[in-house]
């Protein structure tokens, strides 16, 4: 790990014209230019055994609008960019620290995957996108009560991705947790699959897989009607993702778990919600087939278990938007269920998992053991 600058010879006079242009820039620059604003993160993403890339957002002005030539007063928005470190070369399973030299308090630290037969602990939770005091809450409580190495959080990350001024408070809640885990974002229907989405995160691709221990992540974007500008583009992309999926999960059948992390539900306790063809129900066949351990998944404003082909399905849709009611469970398939804002922690030890459903004051509102001794108590 470091910092290595190479290059070839550079001769007298070329170097005198570089230290002159550099000095030339330098003047020009005005002093306040020198330190952006950072308004979002830092946030570790694309965490691996050996790598990791740090990102944050920052605000380099401030647009306002308005109806009229001299009303451009009636809404301002912050003019918004990521900027992102990467680092490779990393030990797996080993604690790194970071900071931004210049900007006080502006640092955190996160784990790299662990490779192996290594214990470990994840969170998972979502729909944060309004109600921000609760988010607030659930944020603290996560920070106080558990310690995870990532966060998954299933997506409506917040009401609007498009609205670029509903960043900055989101980054502001889940500060004290991004300070101190890794974070894995699904997309959700009200991130409007915004540019900015993808930018803050990194987000390299829709879809992608990772290893963290003996264990397999899947994060799928089951936002179809977002995908594309059309219906037959939004089908071809819904049928790579489908193809990916199955090649991914079967090349994937040794990991001692596999847990799947999407936004919308193919099962619902909510009645309003149900009925009518889910385009995630394409991916039930595939989840059975390759026995995929969990599915976790939002939209939902409430907790909800299902167990259907032996996958566990579990909806962590309590970060802090409105609840909805849990009022039709499914007969011989549902579990558990709960409308009440919580966050799910899941302990994984060796081949075995604990995945547990807690409450804003720390109760237990379902626990699942996955695993070598897959049970519900
Ligand atoms: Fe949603």
């Amino acid at each position: 790990m470091g910092v290595q600058i190479s290059g070839g010879y550079i001769g007298y006079r070329m170097r005198t014209h570089i230290v002159r242009a550099i000095l030339a820039l330098a003047a020009l620059l005005p002093l306040h230019a020198v330190a952006a604003k950072i308004v979002g993160g830092p946030v570790v993403v694309h965490v691996g055994p050996k790598s990791a890339t740090i990102v944050w957002v920052v605000e380099d002005f401030q647009v306002e609008l308005g109806d009229a030539p001299d009303a451009v007063n009636q809404a301002v928005a912050p003019g918004l960019r990521s900027v992102r470190a990467s680092f490779t070369g990393l030990k797996p399973g080993r604690r790194y620290y970071y900071k931004v030299p210049g900007y006080d308090g502006v640092g955190g630290s996160f784990r790299t995957a662990p490779v192996g037969d290594v214990d470990f602990q994840f969170v998972v939770f979502g729909d944060t996108r309004t109600r921000h005091k609760m988010h607030r809450d659930i944020v603290n409580a996560i920070v106080r009560d558990t310690k995870p190495d990532f966060v998954i959080h299933t997506g409506d990350l917040v009401s609007n991705g498009r609205e670029s001024a509903l960043w900055p408070r989101f980054f502001e809640i889940e500060a004290p947790l991004l300070r101190e885990a890794a974070f894995f974002p699904v997309l959700g229907n009200h991130e409007r699959n915004s540019p900015d989405f993808h930018d803050f995160f990194a987000i390299e691709s829709p879809y992608y897989s990772f290893d963290w221990g003996r264990a397999h992540f899947i994060i799928l974007n089951s936002d179809f009607g977002n995908a594309a500008a059309t219906k037959e583009a939004k089908q071809r992309f819904w049928d790579d993702q489908l193809r990916w999926l199955e090649r991914d999960l079967a090349e994937h059948q040794d990991a001692a778990l596999r847990f799947v992390a999407m936004h919308h539900p193919p099962f619902t306790a909510v009645k309003r919600r149900q009925g009518g063809k889910k385009h995630v129900a394409d991916m039930v066949p595939l989840f059975e087939r390759y026995k995929v351990t969990a599915v976790y998944m939002g939209h939902d404003h409430n907790y909800q278990h299902h167990l259907v082909g032996g996958v566990h399905y579990i909806v962590t849709g309590g970060g802090g938007a409105p609840l909805y009611p849990v009022d039709a469970p499914l007969d011989g398939v549902t579990l558990k269920v709960e409308s009440v804002e919580h966050y799910v922690r899941v302990a994984v030890k060796g081949g075995r998992a604990v995945s547990e459903a807690v409450a804003l004051d720390g109760r237990v509102i379902d626990r699942v053991v996955f695993g070598s001794r897959d049970s519900t108590d």
